[in-house]
C-alpha cells in the first residue's frame, strides 16, 4: 500500500454512513422539529455522534464538556455512552438553543446526564474545576477554538480526550478565498492542533472532519 492511501470520495462518505449506527427515532425529531423552529441545521451527523460514543465509551469517559450545545443532539449522542453518574456539561450562548436543548434533554432517556449551561464558552469553561473531564467536545464559535483549546487541557484528566468538529472548514478548507467567514479560523485553529506537543491527534475524516486527541500525562 502506498503512504497515501486510497482517495476518499462522496461515495465513500455515503458508503460509511450507510453502515454506520443510524440515530434513533427521539434524535430524528429532535433535529426535525429544531429546523422547524428555525435553529440551523448544523448538528454532527449520526456517523460522528456513533464515533464520538465509541471513543467515550474506549475512553472510560464519565465526565464530558462540550462548547456549542445547539440543540443538544451531540450532547445526547455522548451522554448515551456514559456510565450511570455520568456527566455532559454542554456550553451554549444564544438563549433560544440553550432552552431548546434544555427541553429536549429533559425529555429524554438521559435527563440526569445532561446540563445545558447558558453562556459564554470562555466564560463558562473558566469556572470549571481543573482536571475535572474525561473529554471536551468543542463545537462553537470557530475562533475560540485556541482558547477552548487552552481551557480544556487544563479541565482535562490525564489521558483525557480532546475532539474538534469542523476541521474541513464546511468543505472550505483548501479555498483561497473561503465564503463562510468561519473557515479561516478553522485553518489557524488546525496548525495550531497539529503543532501542539500537549496532545497527540489525529484528524478523523467523518462528517466535516473530526480532531481526536490524547492529552499526555
Ligand atoms: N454540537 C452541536 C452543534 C453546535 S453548532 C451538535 O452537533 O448537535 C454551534 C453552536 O455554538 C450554536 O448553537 C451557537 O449558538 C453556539 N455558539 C456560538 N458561539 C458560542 C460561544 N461563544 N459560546 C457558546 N456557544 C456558542
Ligand atoms: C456551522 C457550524 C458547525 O459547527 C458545523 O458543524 C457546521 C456549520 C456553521 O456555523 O455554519
Ligand atoms: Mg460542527
Amino acid at each position: 500500500m502506498s503512504v497515501e492511501g486510497s482517495r476518499v470520495t462522496d461515495r465513500h462518505f455515503r458508503y460509511v454512513e450507510e453502515r454506520t449506527t443510524q440515530e434513533d427515532a427521539f434524535l430524528r425529531e429532535l433535529r426535525t422539529t429544531a429546523v422547524r423552529e428555525g435553529i440551523p441545521p448544523i448538528s454532527i451527523g449520526p456517523a460522528q455522534g456513533a464515533f464520538l460514543q465509541i471513543l467515550l465509551r474506549l475512553r472510560g469517559a464519565r465526565d464530558v464538556v462540550e462548547v456549542g450545545t445547539l440543540a443538544g443532539y451531540s450532547a445526547i449522542w455522548m451522554a448515551r455512552a456514559l456510565p450511570p453518574g455520568g456527566r455532559v456539561r454542554t456550553i451554549e450562548f444564544d438563549p433560544r438553543h440553550a432552552a431548546f436543548a434544555a427541553r429536549w434533554v429533559a425529555a429524554s432517556d438521559v435527563a440526569d446526564r445532561v446540563e445545558v449551561v447558558q453562556g459564554r464558552g470562555a466564560d463558562v469553561l473558566r469556572t470549571f474545576a481543573d482536571a475535572s473531564a474525561d473529554a471536551a467536545f468543542l463545537d462553537a464559535d470557530k475562533a475560540s477554538y485556541p482558547e477552548y483549546l487552552e481551557e480544556s487541557l487544563r479541565i482535562l484528566r490525564p489521558h483525557g480526550l480532546v475532539m474538534v468538529d469542523n476541521a474541513f472548514a464546511f468543505g472550505q478548507l483548501f479555498d483561497e478565498h473561503p465564503t463562510d467567514r468561519e473557515a479561516p479560523a478553522v485553518q489557524r485553529f488546525n496548525e495550531i492542533m497539529a503543532r501542539e506537543t500537549r496532545v497527540q491527534s489525529v484528524i478523523v475524516p467523518l462528517g466535516d472532519g473530526v480532531w481526536v486527541g490524547v492529552k499526555r500525562d
